[in-house]
């Protein structure tokens, strides 16, 4: 990869309470076209630090640079338009019941004003890269848990993010579907995509052999470049 920072924490503090720092002194650089696990027990910061990418939250100090751009002192109307470069997928993804897979994944570009045609295009072409191309036509509802997940990160990806969060994205599925997800998140970051993704799930991360990021009560525990799941078995 060609190391250019794209995610960069320099001494990140999150306190959402007095006494309770949610992230405690972080600094970490993420270089473009990572593939990053972030590990670590409940409640050690992790969902925190997406949060914090989100710009969903605040740092209570620090400083946060996103491809190129100070997240903090990021004016409110430009909000929606930095996040349009980070796609995001959660354990209970929120597809819409009353729509199609092809709709669900269809808003996504809608709302930022692609044309038709080329919409049509994106929408179809993710929805291969997904393998659900012929369930575009299908209600969520008649889907399985792992294709709904995997229509959730079409939608994510559709708008061709440079960076894709996941926390816990199989966090609800049975070990075969997992192992897909994390084989589509693999094939998505050979593709360019910088990808972070927090997870309880040491098989996974154990095969995977990326970069692992180890939190503790809101710290740095370790820092791996390459290596498996290490937290609850040293
Ligand atoms: N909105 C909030 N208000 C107050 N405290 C919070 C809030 N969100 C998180 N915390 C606290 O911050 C700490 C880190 O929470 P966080 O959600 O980042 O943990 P996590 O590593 O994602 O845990 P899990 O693996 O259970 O999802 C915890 O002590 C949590 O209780
Ligand atoms: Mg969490």
């Amino acid at each position: 990869m060609d190391n250019l920072p794209i995610i960069k924490l320099e001494n990140i503090k999150k306190t959402y309470q007095e006494n309770v720092d949610a992230l405690d002194d972080i600094s970490l650089t993420i270089n473009k076209g990572e593939f990053v696990f972030i590990v670590g027990p409940s409640g050690s910061g992790k969902s925190t630090l997406i949060k914090l990418i989100l710009k969903q939250i605040d740092a209570t100090s620090g400083k946060l640079i996103v491809n190129g751009k100070d997240v903090s002192s990021l004016k409110r109307r430009q909000v929606s338009k930095y996040r349009r470069d980070i796609g995001v997928v959660f354990q209970n993804f929120k597809l819409l019941k009353d729509r199609s897979v092809f709709e669900n994944v269809a808003l996504a570009q809608r709302v930022i004003g692609i044309p038709k045609w080329n919409m049509e295009k994106n929408v179809s072409a993710m929805l291969s890269t997904v393998g659900l191309l012929d369930k575009a036509k299908a209600n969520p509802k008649e889907l399985s848990g792992g294709e709904q997940q995997r229509v959730a990160l079409a939608r994510a990806l559709v708008n061709r993010p440079s960076v894709l969060l996941a926390d816990e994205p199989t966090g609800n599925l049975d070990p075969k579907n997992a192992w897909s997800m994390m084989k589509l998140l693999d094939d998505i970051n050979k593709l360019g995509t910088t990808v972070l993704v927090v997870t309880h799930n040491p098989d996974v991360v154990d095969i995977m052999q990326k970069r692992v990021i180890t939190l503790e009560k809101g710290k740095i525990l370790s820092d791996r470049s390459k290596g498996g799941y290490t937290y609850e078995r040293n």
